[in-house]
């Protein structure tokens, strides 16, 4: 067997995202547009958006809670994947990035079924009202604060919430224990917190495709 090259994991997503996936002119307009913004290319990958989608169709979810908008790409996904009556709250915290999201999300005409609020995810989660409980909740903004989040996704959530965290292999220095980047340490306590608190159940996935080698964590509310 080849050894698994970068080149390959391109190769490879490609096929499976032109299989399985495929194109779709509002997504790569809202990655466009992003682009173009000057905003980071760190949206998820297609087949995670897609994998974003599922979820939130085999779970039923109704309500859904995302932490980190960017340009909407991934809130694009989801609220594809909403229920006529379907809600998606998802903060973000820098004004001229809302902006773009809030046209991203208009132009694929689903802005009616979003709420994009503005402000630190921190500051705003207290805020929202929990009186309704989240179905799913997709954690993809500052590693450092994951453990926040995801108290906050247990406690805005429900048993049987379905939690997504991005990001969670970051190159595979996730399992360095002796590393000092921040963002990584920030994933490392939020992946113990997952297999430590008793709120939750999660595992892993490794993803190897256009963004590179990096990963997503899911996770039930119990
Ligand atoms: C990066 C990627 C992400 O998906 C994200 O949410 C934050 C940062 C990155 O590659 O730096
Ligand atoms: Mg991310």
């Amino acid at each position: 067997m080849t050894d698994p090259t970068p080149d390959l994991w391109r190769r490879v997503d490609a096929y499976l995202t032109e299989t399985l996936v495929g194109h779709d002119p509002v997504l790569d307009g809202a990655v466009a547009d992003q682009n173009a913004a000057g905003l980071p290319p760190i949206e998820v990958a297609p087949v995670n958006g897609k994998l974003l989608n599922l979820l939130t169709r085999i779970s039923g979810a109704r309500r859904v809670l995302e932490i980190g908008t960017l340009g909407a790409y991934s809130t694009i996904w989801m609220a594809r994947g909403l229920p006529d009556d379907g809600f998606i709250v998802t903060i973000e915290a820098e004004p001229r990035i809302a902006d773009i999201a809030r046209a991203n999300l208009e132009r694929a005409g689903v802005a009616g079924k979003v709420e994009v609020k503005l402000g630190r995810a921190a500051e705003v989660l207290p805020t929202l009202d929990g009186s309704e409980p989240f179905d799913l909740v997709f954690i993809d903004a500052d590693k450092e604060s994951n453990t926040i989040y995801l108290d906050w996704a247990a406690r805005l959530g429900r048993p049987g919430t379905v939690v997504v965290v991005d990001n969670t292999v970051r190159g595979g220095e996730v399992a360095n224990p002796a590393t000092e980047n921040p963002q990584v340490i920030g994933v490392q306590r939020g992946l113990e917190m997952l297999g430590r608190d008793p709120r939750f159940d999660a595992t892993a996935l490794q993803t190897l495709d256009l963004k590179g080698y990096d990963g997503v964590a899911i996770a039930i509310v119990l």
